[in-house]
């Protein structure tokens, strides 16, 4: 029986979740029927371009005026774009392999991030004409210069390539003997080589040579790649916004026709030039702390995500606990349905599942939706934490208020939740412990909380693990200070 009753609770969630999807999906294809991209934006007054700032020269981070900024030759056409179009230009940053879905799912109106237009990704995005030709190459440690020449070279050996890019194809298709590794960003696989992870990593050609050209450790070559003919590096943009791609093409053929390219790569050229060479000694690249702008900022938002999730959660929780211990036969039903239901997920999926499929419908900021998301599934974790509580006060006692003639909610008020409070004190503060370190999950959307920039500092400072140790310091002194702080309130409560 109670299992017949969980499975229908399952359906009934999952008819739901589709349904809204459905939904969604046929509010997408009207809209796209009567192109109004163009005219949607300049009516928005922002043009909000996606990508995946890890890749220079194309896009990548710099210090500017002691400011983080993403800069590169993407980042000056979507600036001449975005001018053309007459509106304000917005940066997001994100995973490459993200990007696509958060153009389907309307969170950017268009991708820049160095992306060529193969056919598999015709199929769900337009392209613009292409804006640049790239090679292919591979990037080794220079020590190993004397032993591979080719992609022929590599078999047996451990190569890698950025998650859902072109390279990763390549090596899949062309690299048949070597072991694939992708990782998300290009700096993570360049740190891998170098530390000896992997033996090489397959690159765009002016990828290669810009952080080649940075670090005397690791030299490049082309790969002699025969598939990888694509028609170029293009601008995406959703299907049939036919009037975005226009003007798009417009500002490209004036860019071409001006020879701008060139130029936006020498302005860009000289940020690159900030990164630390290889050759220097640690003192001459500067101490990781340098970047203390960049934690302060992750640490201040993954201290402001947690504090309102908890607020939040304990709100949800709360309420849902009620329901939970209530006489309400339906609503305790949909509660229990709830707590299983987010329990049983995992938060990566829901934390996207927010962003992204909810922005199909309203487009809400990822900051937004990193809150509501782990809000969410807080709540169900509290509202577990709030009726073992209760559980935990003996019988006896609400028995015992019972007869000497309390009602039973003057009995729960008086007796019961003092009692429980005890119980359920602690476990809330350690999930508010949990909430701190799990919270790193909305990184994925590319909120700047706390991993996210530990990630940025990895790629402008070029270090892999001095930011991970910074990084693991942080979080440490927020969640040890806060187990005091909670272990000190509890101490007095013990005393009441
Ligand atoms: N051109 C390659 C592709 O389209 C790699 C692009 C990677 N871009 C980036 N911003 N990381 O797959």
């Amino acid at each position: 029986m109670k299992n017949k009753k969980g499975l229908l609770m399952l359906f009934y969630i999952l008819t739901m979740f589709l349904s809204l999807g459905l939904n969604a999906s046929s509010a997408h294809a009207e809209e796209v029927a009567s192109d109004s991209s163009l005219e949607e934006i300049k009516e928005k007054g922002v043009l909000v371009i996606g990508t995946s700032a890890d890749f220079p020269p194309y896009e990548f981070h710099a210090t500017i005026d002691g400011k983080d900024t993403i800069v590169g030759m993407d980042i000056e056409i979507a600036k001449k774009i975005a001018e053309d179009i007459g509106v304000e230009l917005e940066i997001k940053d994100m995973q490459f392999d993200s990007l696509i879905p958060a153009l389907e799912t309307n969170n950017i109106d268009m991708i820049l991030a160095g992306m060529s237009a193969t056919k598999e990704r015709q199929v769900s995005v337009d392209f613009s004409d292409p804006y640049y030709f790239a090679t292919q190459n591979i990037v080794i440690r220079a020590e190993d210069e004397e032993l591979y020449a080719s992609k022929k070279d590599f078999s047996g050996k451990v190569i890698g390539a950025q998650m859902g890019s072109l390279q990763e194809t390549l090596a899949k298709s062309e690299m048949t003997d070597s072991e694939l590794i992708t990782l998300g960003q290009t700096t993570e696989l360049l740190l891998s080589l170098k530390t000896g992870k992997l033996d090489a990593v397959v690159m765009e050609g002016p990828n290669a040579l810009a952080f080649t050209g940075n670090d005397e450790s690791l030299i490049t070559f082309e790969g002699g790649f025969e598939g990888g003919e694509t028609d170029g590096t293009a601008i995406a943009m959703r299907k049939d916004a036919d009037t975005l791609v226009t003007a798009v093409n417009e500002s490209l053929a004036e860019i071409k026709e001006q020879d701008l390219i060139p130029g936006y790569l020498a302005e860009t050229g000289k940020h690159l030039e900030t990164a630390p060479a290889e050759g220097e000694t640690e003192a001459e690249k500067g101490s990781i702390l340098d970047y203390w702008s960049y934690f302060l900022e992750g640490t201040g938002n993954t201290i402001f995500i947690s504090v309102v999730s908890v607020l939040f959660g304990s709100l949800i929780g709360g309420l849902l606990a009620l329901i939970r211990i209530g006489d309400n036969k339906f609503l305790r039903f949909f509660a229990t349905a709830y707590v299983e239901f987010v329990r049983g997920t995992p938060m990566l999926i829901q934390v996207m599942f927010i962003y992204f499929a909810v922005g199909y419908l309203i487009n809400i900021p990822a900051l937004l939706a990193g809150i509501i998301a782990v809000s969410l599934n807080s709540g169900a974790y509290v509202c577990e934490i709030i009726r073992s509580g209760l559980a935990s006060v003996p019988k006896g006692q609400i028995e015992a208020a019972r007869s000497l003639g309390m009602s039973k909610k003057t009995a729960m008020r008086h007796i019961i939740f003092p009692q429980a409070l005890k119980n359920i004190w602690p476990a809330l503060g350690s999930e508010f412990v949990t909430i701190i370190k799990e919270s790193s999950i909305v990184s994925v959307i590319g909120v700047s909380e706390l991993i996210f920039q530990t990630r940025v500092v990895t790629s402008v400072s070029y270090r892999g693990i001095a930011p991970l140790a910074v990084s693991m310091v942080i979080y440490f002194i927020l969640t040890f200070s806060l187990t005091k702080l909670l272990n000190y309130y509890e101490g007095k409560m013990a005393h009441d």
